[in-house]
């Protein structure tokens, strides 16, 4: 490993998100307008060599942790294919992804053989027809069967991402937990943020500790567990359960301190920090011919001149 992924706060970043498309089957309404985001003309994507090479970068620079993201990383048709050529990078220890489940189960054998490690799927209701309004799609049945799928080969734990919003969801905090009781699953409350016209509201907002109070109120034996460093969820075990909770407090209590994230965005964008204003193309200079090392160059500035959020609405 090198100095490139040291940052000016002195931040040691061994964890890259990749995003590999905009686009998304699902219209989550926290996340994107009905009529979807507007979406980067194909040939200015990255394609599978540019992702695997700057991938190669990183990894040979002390990354060892690669997240798949999107948009919906599943509607990305070489996605087994961009799997399979990242387990083959030397140093990589875990190949995650996150996904909205809702093609995923027929896939997930395979690309569990291509190398796919970890797996979070988002779920933010137990009842279809809310399902549907949420995301304003169907398919609520297909996620369930998906989650089942992931826990039959053998993911361990599944992490379920379920993002809580007042009126919402918030009648379903112990359901949710409940499915920790025979399921190897870790279940995480995500506080609901502010993105790009998602109509945030900081009603819409319920805090951490409050979730936590009703957990409490309803099951015995909630225990804290240690957490991995640079880990942005807090971590629980209820006394009995299989599975585990976790709160991840991005709104009310921010873990930037600590973060390890870099992203790479589906157009060569590279940013540093999800709230951070400033991104760096990456696929122009690529476009350009620069080498390597010059694309390092790059990145350490990027690092370099990243900051992070010092409160927690800023
Ligand atoms: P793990 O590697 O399993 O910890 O995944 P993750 O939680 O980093 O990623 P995931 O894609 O599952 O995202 C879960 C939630 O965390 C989502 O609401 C993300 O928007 C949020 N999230 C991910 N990275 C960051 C970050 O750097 N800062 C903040 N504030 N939120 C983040
Ligand atoms: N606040 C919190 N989490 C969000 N996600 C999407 N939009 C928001 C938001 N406004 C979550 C999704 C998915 C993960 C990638 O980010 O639920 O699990
Ligand atoms: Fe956004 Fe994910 Fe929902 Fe798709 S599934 S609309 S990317 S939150």
């Amino acid at each position: 490993s090198s100095d490139m992924l040291v940052d000016s706060f002195g931040r040691f970043h061994n964890y890259l998100r990749i995003s590999l498309t905009e686009r998304c089957n699902l219209r989550c309404q926290y996340c994107m307008p009905a009529e979807g985001v507007e979406l980067t003309p194909k040939a200015e994507l990255l394609s599978h060599d540019e992702i695997i090479r700057i991938a190669n970068l990183f990894v040979t620079s002390g990354v060892d942790k690669i997240r798949l993201t999107g948009g919906e990383p599943t509607v990305r048709k070489d996605l087994e294919d961009i799997c399979l050529h990242l387990s083959g990078l030397k140093g990589l220890k875990t190949i995650a992804m996150t996904t909205n489940g809702i093609v995923l189960s027929k896939k997930l054998p395979r690309l569990k053989e291509c190398g796919l490690s970890a797996l979070n799927i988002s779920l933010d209701t137990l009842i279809p027809a809310k399902f549907e309004f949420m995301t304003r799609r169907k398919g609520h049945s297909k996620v369930m069967e998906s989650i089942d799928t992931a826990i039959q080969l053998g993911y361990d734990p599944v992490k379920i991402n379920c993002v809580i919003m007042r009126g919402m969801n918030d009648d379903e905090i112990c359901d949710f937990v409940e499915l920790t009781r025979h399921k190897p699953i870790n279940v995480r409350f995500i506080e609901f943020m502010p993105f790009d016209g998602n109509v945030w509201n900081v009603k819409k907002l319920v805090p951490y500790a409050e979730i936590l109070d009703k957990v409490r109120q309803h099951f015995k034996g909630v225990e804290r567990l240690q957490d991995h460093p640079s880990d942005t969820a807090k971590n629980f075990k209820i006394d009995g359960h299989v599975g585990t909770i976790s709160f991840i407090t991005s709104m009310t209590e921010h873990f930037c301190a600590g973060c390890n994230r870099l992203r790479l965005l589906a157009d060569g964008n590279f940013k540093v920090c999800l709230f951070g204003p400033s991104e760096v193309s990456l696929r122009e200079p690529i476009h350009s011919g620069l080498d390597d090392a010059g694309l390092k160059e790059i990145i350490s500035a990027a690092l370099y001149y990243c900051m992070y959020r010092t409160s927690h609405f800023d």
